[in-house]
Order: C-alpha cells, then sequence, then structure tokens
C-alpha cells in the first residue's frame, strides 16, 4: 500500500506535507523507528498529513469516544487521541504484540497512555464484546482488508449520528479500477466501497488524501 496520493507527483506529494501542520517530535521519531526496525512493515503506517487531517476533524466534530481497527505501532491512534476532547478515550483493536509494544511505549512518552485502550485480539471479537449500550464518536478502521465489510457491520450501529467513520487504503494504490488485479485485499476494498456506498445509514466521500480515505458521515 502506497501512503502518497496515487494522482499526486512525489514532489506535489511533498509540497502537500510541507504544507500542512507538521507532526511534532514524537510522531517523527515514532516514523523513523518504524522505518528502521519494522522496514518491510513501515508503509502500513499513515502518513503526517493524514495524521493532521484525522486529528483536525476529531476535533472539529468534537469527538470524545473512538475506537481504531489496526493499530500498528500507534501513530494513527496519537492523531485521533489527541483530537478527543477532554476525557476522551480511544479504544485501539489490533492482533500484534510486537507492533503494538512499539505504540505503548511512544503513546506513554506522548502522554496519552491513559486516554488509550489496547485490546489484543481480533478486531471483530473485541467489536461483537463491547456492552450493548457501547457508543462512539468517531472510528477509524486500517486493518486486514478482507475484514473491512464486517467491521463496517460491526461499528456502523456503534457510531452516534453525525459521527464519523474513517476507513483507510480504500483506492488500494489505484488497484482498485484495476481489473486484471484480483487479490484478496484488493477484493475485500472494493466489497467494502460498494458496501458502504450503498448503505443509507450514511453520507459519505472517498477522499484521495494518501492510499484512498472514505469519510463516512453516521445520519
Ligand atoms: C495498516 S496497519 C495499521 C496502521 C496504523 N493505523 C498506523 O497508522 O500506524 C494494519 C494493522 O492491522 C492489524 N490487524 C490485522 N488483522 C487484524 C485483525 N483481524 N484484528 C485486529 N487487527 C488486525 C495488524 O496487526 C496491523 O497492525
Amino acid at each position: 500500500m502506497s501512503r502518497r496520493s496515487e494522482q499526486l507527483s512525489e514532489a506535489l506529494h511533498d509540497y502537500v506535507v510541507a504544507h500542512s501542520t507538521q507532526p511534532d517530535e514524537i510522531l517523527r521519531d515514532l516514523a523513523k523507528e518504524t522505518a528502521s526496525r519494522f522496514a518491510d512493515e513501515a508503509d502500513m503506517q499513515i502518513g503526517p498529513e493524514q495524521g493532521t487531517f484525522m486529528t483536525l476533524l476529531a476535533r472539529l466534530i468534537g469527538a470524545k469516544d473512538a475506537v481504531e481497527v489496526g493499530t500498528f505501532t500507534g501513530y494513527s491512534a496519537i492523531c485521533v487521541a489527541r483530537g478527543l476532547a477532554a476525557g476522551g478515550r480511544l479504544l485501539c483493536c489490533d492482533v500484534s504484540e510486537e507492533w503494538t509494544s512499539v505504540a505503548r511505549a511512544y503513546w506513554q512518552r506522548a502522554g496519552l497512555a491513559d486516554k488509550i485502550e489496547l485490546r489484543l485480539a481480533p478486531a471483530a471479537q473485541t467489536l461483537r464484546e463491547l456492552p450493548p449500550a457501547t457508543s462512539f464518536d468517531f472510528a477509524f478502521i486500517d486493518a486486514d482488508k478482507v475484514g473491512y465489510v464486517e467491521y463496517w457491520d460491526l461499528i456502523v450501529p456503534l457510531i452516534r449520528p453525525g459521527g464519523v467513520i474513517l476507513v483507510d487504503n480504500t483506492l488500494s494504490s489505484g488497484r482498485v479500477i484495476d481489473h486484471g488485479e484480483q487479490g484478496d485485499a484488493v477484493q475485500g476494498i472494493r466489497r467494502f466501497n460498494g458496501r458502504a456506498l450503498a448503505d443509507d445509514r450514511v453520507e459519505l466521500v472517498l477522499l484521495p488524501i494518501g492510499d484512498g480515505l472514505t469519510m463516512a458521515r453516521k445520519l
């Protein structure tokens, strides 16, 4: 998965990043450590301008309770948690002890450890086990692509009216429109894009930020 919008040249992408509020030292260090320790997977991390967008969006809607499906080394979680109102909480779902141990260290350094709860289990199981009265203002889906439709179906009922769901990689490096591409991940994204578009519980837009970011508002 690419972190750069497909339609942007590298130079224009750099300009977009340079003209967005910059990540602080903690996020920069986290990106560096992720790239050096997990070179093969580092591209899974959201880009800096997407992180800034997510912080702004959470802040703009006054989000307090949030959920993230797919945490990796914790970059997007820091961005979401920083946008939450006072007393806000972020529930993170992941299955990797190794990657999320890096996340925990950076949440501590960022002063967010008390604001973020990590559950290490398949996300569908975590979401199914939430108490019936659970409600979120904000959700970010960024885990295994074949699971997106299931995560969507579990999360939409938990979002309050006016709440927002962001879904990452919905352009799949442009593969969504290449019908020669029939891998599981791109098929999962195509299935998700169709399902979300047909869902009359939300209004949505597919933004060409990063690898494609679908932003849905619960009606
Ligand atoms: C694209 S990465 C997330 C990147 C992260 N949002 C960031 O910005 O750094 C996907 C993550 O989903 C996790 N994942 C994969 N399958 C999962 C599942 N069934 N349940 C929960 N997490 C899962 C992986 O362990 C990985 O950390």
